[in-house]
């Protein structure tokens, strides 16, 4: 609560986050719902939507474990339904630029409209490896006033990594996300 606290008042001081817990399923829980309060905190003040998609990037990339990758791809033809993904805000190594709709698991997410929970990627059709290090991948869709604005991409170098506990704590925070940004 202190570090939150310290976020309102000085905007913003990387040092005050410690680092998330998730070993457990509990400790996983409680690691989510300590995140709703950082990303609050971190949006507190703020509605442009590139400076809270870039600081939830960083926020998503330094707290949770085993990432080595987090970020957004984005419908740049919305509010139309789009064809094709581009490479928004992000924490990792240099990503690829330009994912069609029907290509890799964030398409199948912007295609779809669904939760991707992928245990291993290399048993994924058409998974798109852009950094050898990943083995397993969580993208959610990003919706806007309904309409598909984007997705963001978790990667991690552990097999079976993510689970539904970090699909519904992802969902939360990225639902978060959007509620703190203008949009107009
Ligand atoms: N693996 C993704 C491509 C994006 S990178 O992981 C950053 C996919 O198959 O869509």
């Amino acid at each position: 609560m202190a570090a939150v606290f310290a976020f309102t008042v000085f905007a913003m001081h990387a040092d005050d986050l410690t680092a998330l817990d998730m070993s457990t399923a509990s400790a996983k829980r409680a690691a989510y719902a300590e995140l709703l309060k950082q990303a609050e905190a971190l949006f507190h003040g703020e509605r442009d939507w590139l400076a809270n998609a870039s600081q939830f990037s960083a926020l998503i990339g330094q707290q949770v474990p085993e990432l080595n990758w987090a970020g957004f791809y984005l419908n740049r033809d919305y509010p139309k339904p789009g064809s094709e993904l581009v490479l928004g805000p992000f924490q990792g190594k240099v990503a690829c630029v330009r994912i069609p709709f029907d290509k890799g698991v964030c398409g199948a997410c912007a295609r779809t409209g669904e939760i991707q929970l992928v245990e291993d990627v290399h048993a994924f059709p058409g998974h798109i490896a852009c950094d050898g290090a990943s083995n397993a991948e969580l993208v959610l869709p990003v919706r806007v006033n309904g309409v598909l604005w984007g997705v963001f991409d978790m990667d991690s170098p552990r097999h079976g990594r993510f689970d539904q506990t970090d699909a519904d704590g992802m969902s939360a925070l990225v639902s978060l996300f959007v509620r703190a940004c203008d949009w107009s």
